[in-house]
């Protein structure tokens, strides 16, 4: 028997209302915010996010999906939807259009990773996505934008954790501060991180384990290693953020898992689980642009995980609306019944009633139990009477009461709900 893939699942009619809820609540969180949906292909250049992401990142390293086609172009399942997007905008001269331009999406990411809760190979993420502004007040309007999605979703608890990661000018010199601090404690360090030493020491901030965690703690923080435009930007973010009080937490060893962040980085955690299963994150990202061959233009973003967020849904036991379903089954009892009963059907989804009908010849009984496992509200029953009097028998569903109603009054009553 054929299985999903290991760590891909199938999204079953039951869990949809969860992912309905979640893409209504984003589209008009983005309305309010004024960003335009763009989509982009599920594949790409696989260089685009090699040169993007980063070399040494675990993502490009060790979980991208890279295939060759028949043409012989090296391609990769998009893991992570920033670059694709900044592609999109160098490729059509976005650049000309009034800026920031403001951009979001639900894009199905591909990573190689190891399989658990919250965690999967190919998952979905909604992110969006503000080009060519430098302003520290669009940082926190983007993070501003984020908290709201959480909170119009109804999940409490987050946290907001915010840092600053500088940029080509600074960071070099933190990073050297940095590894002179580490090489102090090499001994203790997990052989992830003595890897990591010299090719990515930044990440050594982000090591899960518990003595690395309290080396980690004890490390020269990057916000006090900025330089002046950095540091200024900094406090403006926090500034702008104060005034739309979001709750946020200086988090020096937050460093994000991507190479192509500058100056603000942040990520939103929920509240039973460590730095481990962020539900989103995002920041700024200003050399982007310029490295993957547009002209050097500024920009600020933020993704977050579908299963991730239905994943605290569910934990915080929010309800979420029901998918709406037929109101109506229509039994039938003999072939000119049938036929009646298509006739009928046919007439209501004309009138927009969303209705189901019996298809095989069962027992009545055995139709409304059939009708009663669908959780419609009403079954409508034809059988000879009914023909005759070209009416139906109305029976609602959780009263088990039932009366006569004439074909054209029942199109009147389920119109008007
Ligand atoms: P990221 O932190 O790698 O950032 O991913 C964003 C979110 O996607 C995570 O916070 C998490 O909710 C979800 N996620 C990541 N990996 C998985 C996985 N294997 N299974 C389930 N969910 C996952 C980015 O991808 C950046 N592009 C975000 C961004 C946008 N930065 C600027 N603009």
């Amino acid at each position: 028997m054929y299985k999903s893939p290991r760590g891909t699942v199938d999204i079953l009619p039951e869990e949809q209302k969860y992912w309905r809820f979640i893409e209504k609540k984003a589209v008009e969180v983005s309305r309010l915010y004024g960003f335009e949906r763009l989509d982009t292909p599920v594949f790409e250049d696989a260089q685009l996010f090699t040169r993007s992401i980063g070399e040494g990142t675990d993502i490009v390293t060790k979980e991208m999906y890279l295939f060759r086609d028949q043409s012989g172009n090296d391609l990769a399942l998009r893991p992570e939807g920033t670059a694709p997007v900044c592609r999109s905008y160098v490729e059509h001269g976005m650049d000309n259009r009034v800026q920031p331009v403001k951009l979001y999406y639900f894009a199905a990411i591909f990573r190689y990773e190891r399989p658990q809760a919250g965690r999967y190979r190919q998952h979905y993420q909604f992110g969006f996505e503000a080009i060519g502004e430098i302003a520290p007040s669009l940082d926190a309007e983007v993070i501003d934008m984020a908290w709201r999605l959480y909170e119009s979703l109804g999940l409490k608890g987050l946290s907001l954790q915010l840092n600053s990661i500088g940029c080509r000018q600074c960071r070099p010199g933190y990073i050297e501060h940095l590894r002179t601090y580490y090489k102090e404690h090499v001994d203790r360090l997990c052989p992830d991180c003595k890897n990591r030493l010299e090719k990515n020491t930044l990440r050594l901030l982000d090591c899960k384990k518990t003595t690395c965690q309290e080396i980690a703690d004890a490390a020269p923080k990057s916000s006090e290693h900025l330089c002046d435009e950095c540091g200024t930007h900094f406090e403006s973010v926090k500034d702008k953020m104060k005034i739309l009080r979001l709750p946020f937490h200086v988090n020096h060893r937050l460093v994000r898992g991507l190479d192509y962040y500058t100056k603000t980085v942040f990520e939103i955690q929920p509240p039973e689980e460590g730095s481990q299963s962020a539900i989103g994150g995002g920041g700024r990202y200003d050399n982007l642009i310029e490295e993957i061959g547009g002209k050097p233009t500024p920009a600020v973003g933020f993704a977050s995980g579908m299963e991730r967020i239905i994943l605290n849904l569910k934990r915080q036991n929010v309800n979420v609306p029901e998918v709406s379903t037929p109101v109506i089954f229509i039994a039938h009892m003999g072939d000119e019944a049938r036929g009646k009963a298509v006739q009928l059907a046919a007439d209501l989804r004309r009138n927009d009633v969303p209705v189901l009908t019996a298809h095989s010849d069962k027992s009545l009984k055995a139709q409304l139990r059939q009708a009663n496992n669908l959780s419609v509200r009403y079954t409508a029953i034809i059988g000879e009477d009914e023909i005759k009097n070209n009416a139906v028998t109305l029976r609602d569903m959780s009263t088990s009461d039932q009366r006569t109603v004439p074909v054209n009054k029942l199109i009147e009553l389920l119109v008007e709900g």
